[in-house]
């Protein structure tokens, strides 16, 4: 059902990236996503940060009308919908590629008492682009990764996996596809869960537009265990 919320806070994030809270405490799974409608302009998924929040880089029409709602303004909402992670393991990475970072800071940040040792090995392109940072306050390790080398590491977070993949009983993936390819390669498809991307319509499994080989992506998805080898 879609419901009216009213924006309470906005802050940067990182560069062309902004966490929106909003004033409906939702209950959900992390790695689920909610869509946002704003009138006159569609209707696009996020995935949920906390309760209450989307963190949203800006990169067409939509994300940028986004961009342009302040405290006090609304947002139409429906979900949460799709699947989410599943809590497996003891000693357990979270791997985030650029904007893959929110629905890894909701399991960090919510499902903290679950795991006995949480790693987040993040990776962007440059230092300005790494958001969310806090997060190192709920996991027990954060090994960054740049493209330039402007922070952390430079390479890619699949270089640091591969290096430690025998620490982690399970690998929780979120980010580019390329990355996650990469991620599921590194693992051999096991003890992993991504969480896939497709262009999304109505995100409740009638319209098809998000489908991935024969899943669809909003109703099976968006965590795929990494044991469906090849679906991307
Ligand atoms: C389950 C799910 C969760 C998401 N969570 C987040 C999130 O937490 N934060 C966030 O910033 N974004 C998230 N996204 C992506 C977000 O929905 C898109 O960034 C948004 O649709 C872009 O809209 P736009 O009109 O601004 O840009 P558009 O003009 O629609 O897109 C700009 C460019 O991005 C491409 N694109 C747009 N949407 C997608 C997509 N879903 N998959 C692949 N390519 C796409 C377009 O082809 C185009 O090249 C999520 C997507 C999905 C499917
Ligand atoms: S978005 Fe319509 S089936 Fe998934």
């Amino acid at each position: 059902m879609l419901r009216r919320v009213r924006i309470v806070d906005v802050r940067d994030a990182a560069k062309d990236v902004k966490a929106f809270h909003f004033d409906d405490a939702l209950e959900f799974v992390p790695g689920q996503f909610i869509m946002v409608w704003l009138p006159g302009v569609g209707e696009k998924p996020f995935s949920l940060a906390d309760r209450g929040m989307i963190v949203v880089k800006r990169v067409g029409p939509f994300t940028s009308r986004l961009f342009e709602l302040e405290e006090g303004d609304y947002l139409w909402i429906r979900g949460p919908y799709g699947n989410g992670f599943r809590p497996r393991g003891e000693r357990i990475a979270l791997v985030a590629g650029g904007i893959g970072i929110p629905p890894l800071y909701a399991l960090a940040k919510l499902w903290r008492d679950k795991f006995r040792k949480i790693t987040l090995i993040y990776g962007a392109r440059t230092e300005e682009e790494l958001a969310l940072l806090d997060v190192g306050r709920y996991v027990d390790e954060v090994i960054i990764t740049t493209d330039d080398g402007s922070s952390g590491k430079k390479g890619f977070p699949t270089d640091v996996l591969k290096e430690m993949r025998e620490e982690f009983d399970q690998v929780y993936a979120c980010g580019p596809e390329a990355m996650l390819k990469a991620v599921l390669g590194v693992m051999e498809y096991r003890n992993v869960q991504i969480s896939a991307e497709r262009y999304m319509r109505c995100g409740i499994g009638v319209c098809g537009s998000c489908a991935l080989g024969r899943y669809l992506v909003c109703r099976d998805g968006p965590v795929f265990d990494g044991r469906i080898s090849g679906i991307i």
